[in-house]
């Protein structure tokens, strides 16, 4: 069976390499943090953003018990403010939608109204070769619709700048699917 999670990581490992800067826009627990602080190694960067506290906290400690150099900078605050933190481009950008799993707080969910400009700072931050990935949960209503509005977005993109695509079960449309958006 097609592992989507590992299908990601394939997807962002292709862009990047050691020294590169990068950003995790919904760090929650940290898992895609740690796998990006990894993967760019001592010399590289790691901006992560979450509106809860908590999740610097859970972050840290992943991050921590992973044995990740310390190259990661954990931002409480919402991913929409991201080039108020980022001061260069970024060769990859992670978006993974939704809420803090194991929290129990479902309502502090990622919301269209600031997912669109994130998404949209991300894509402008993005250095030639770079990828942003953003994965989509359609299992609840607010993650449905912000799959909708991502996707009339990057409908719009000029397919000279950016090449757009979509990884989704077509047999399970519940199940979390996501878009990467690739530039030239
Ligand atoms: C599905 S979880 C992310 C999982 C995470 N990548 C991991 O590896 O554990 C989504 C996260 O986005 C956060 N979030 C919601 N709105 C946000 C916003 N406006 N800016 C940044 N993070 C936000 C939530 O608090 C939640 O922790």
């Amino acid at each position: 069976m097609t592992d989507l999670l590992t299908l990601q990581k394939s997807f962002i490992l292709a862009h990047i390499k050691e020294g590169d800067t990068c950003a995790d826009f919904t760090m929650g627990n940290g898992h895609d943090t740690a796998f990006l602080s990894k993967a760019v190694g001592e010399n590289g960067r790691v901006f992560a953003f979450d509106i809860q506290p908590g999740a610097l906290v859970s972050t840290k400690k992943t991050l921590e018990g992973e044995g990740c150099p310390n190259n990661y900078v954990l931002i409480n605050d919402s991913h929409h403010n991201a080039k108020n933190y980022i001061d260069t481009k970024i060769k990859a950008g992670m978006f993974n939608l939704g809420y803090m799993p194991g929290s129990g707080n479902k309502s502090l969910t990622t919301k269209r109204e600031t997912t669109l400009p994130a998404v949209k700072g991300a894509i402008d931050m993005l250095d030639s070769g770079g990828i942003v990935l953003v994965a989509v949960y359609p299992g609840h209503e607010e993650g449905y619709l912000e799959g909708i509005m991502l996707e009339e977005y990057f409908k719009t993109i000029s397919r000279f700048e950016m090449s757009v695509s979509k990884f989704q079960i077509v047999n399970s449309p519940t199940s979390p699917y996501f878009f990467i958006i690739e530039k030239k």
